[in-house]
Parts: structure tokens; sequence; C-alpha cells
């Protein structure tokens, strides 16, 4: 039976609108959060910076961006995204957010993602995606652990930040490795 690919139990993957803007220029204040984020310097963007920024992410081929939003609202829960798809290999990089720290912790990121790897791999029919992350997030490394992610690499002290150099941790997921884990189908 062919479901809904984008809805899970409790959040659904939907477009990225203008309402969300204000939202990600928020999450962009947060030095601690884009520090966990990505490596490139925290920078805070201001509501017309944030919206180039989503532009130019949209225009980067081979990127599908979403907003994780609760079934019955629009609330901007996630950021999730799959970009830098190399179509040939059938391979992308994942990535996800959680701006706003009183949304962490309930479970929201495990689900987000569940549903960006359904879309990964049963829509777009990928064999691998990937990602990294910087030994100081705990809590990023706990969920792709248990997602079945596998720790494939270590970018030896990448990062440097507070004085200090940090490893950056590759990880990666096959279809099989997800079809062993997965327990999920669409909605109907
Ligand atoms: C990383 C992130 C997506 C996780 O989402 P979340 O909704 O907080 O995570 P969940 O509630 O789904 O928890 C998933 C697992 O991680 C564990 N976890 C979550 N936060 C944790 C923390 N800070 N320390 C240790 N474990 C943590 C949970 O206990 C759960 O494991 P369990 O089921 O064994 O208990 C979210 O915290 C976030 O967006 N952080 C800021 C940005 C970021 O780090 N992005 C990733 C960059 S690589």
């Amino acid at each position: 039976m062919i479901g809904d690919v984008f809805r899970g139990e409790r959040l659904r993957l939907a477009a990225l609108s203008a309402a969300d803007i204000p939202v990600l220029a928020r999450w962009w204040q947060d030095g601690a959060f884009l520090r966990l984020f990505d490596a490139d310097p925290a920078h805070p963007l201001n509501e017309q910076q944030m919206a180039e920024k989503v532009e130019a992410w949209r225009k980067e081929p081979g990127t599908f961006m979403f907003a994780a939003r609760p079934l019955d609202g629009d609330e901007l829960i996630a950021f999730v995204e799959l970009d830098g798809i190399l179509w040939s290999q059938r391979m992308g990089w994942i990535s996800i957010a959680i701006g706003d720290p009183a949304r962490r912790g309930q479970g929201y990121g495990a689900e987000a993602l569940r549903l960006l790897l359904r879309y990964a791999f049963d829509e777009l029919n990928l064999y691998r995606v990937q990602l990294t992350v910087f030994s100081y997030n705990p809590g990023a490394i706990r969920l792709y652990e248990k997602l079945g992610f596998v720790r494939e690499g270590v970018f030896r002290e990448a990062v440097h930040r507070d004085g200090a150099r940090h490893d950056m941790i590759l990880y990666g997921l096959l279809r099989r490795e997800w079809e062993a884990t997965r327990g999920d189908r669409p909605s109907p």
C-alpha cells in the first residue's frame, strides 16, 4: 500500500514557509546552537540574511529541505535537510536542527530524522546517507547511533573552539541497515 511519506506519528514534513524565517533567524542568534550545528564561524543572521541563506540553500542542486511540524499545527519544530546528493552513487548528506532548546529531548529529533531517512530511502531511493558531528555533541551522537548510523571515521582535531581542538566524526547509514531497523512504513 502506498502511504503518505511525509506523515509520522507526531510530526509531518512540510515546505519551509515565509513564517519560518523569523523563527530560523531566532535560532541563528544562539551561539551555542550554531556551534553544534556546523563548523562555520558562529555569526548571527537577521531575518533578511536568513531569508537569503534559505534561498541559497534552496537553489543548491540535490538539496531537499523540510520543516518538521506537528500533525495538527504549523510550528517549526525541526529543520531537516538532505543535500549534496550524488545521484550517480545514490548518496547524500543529511542534517537536522531543533533550534529551541525547550523542544529538545522529547523524541522530536528521532522522529524528524526517521521521516527524513524514510524520504531518502523510499522516495529518493538513495543507497547511502552520511553526516558529520562534533565530538562535543553527545545528544546528536546518541540520536544517530540510536537510528542505526555506523561510526565510520574521525576527522581528528578538525574543529577549534574555546581553546581546544575537537574531533569531527563521520557517520553513515546504508539502505540495508535502515531496512533492518526501520520498523515503520508510510502511514496510509
Ligand atoms: C541533536 C538533536 C537533533 C537531537 O534531537 P532531540 O529531539 O533533542 O533528540 P531526541 O529527544 O529524539 O533523543 C534522541 C536520543 O538522544 C538522547 N539525547 C538527546 N539529547 C541528549 C543529550 N544532550 N545528551 C545525551 N543524550 C541525549 C535521548 O535520550 C535519546 O536517546 P534514548 O532514546 O536512548 O533516550 C537536537 O538536540 C538539536 O537539534 N540540537 C542542536 C543542533 C544540533 O546539534 N544538530 C545536529 C548537528 S550534527
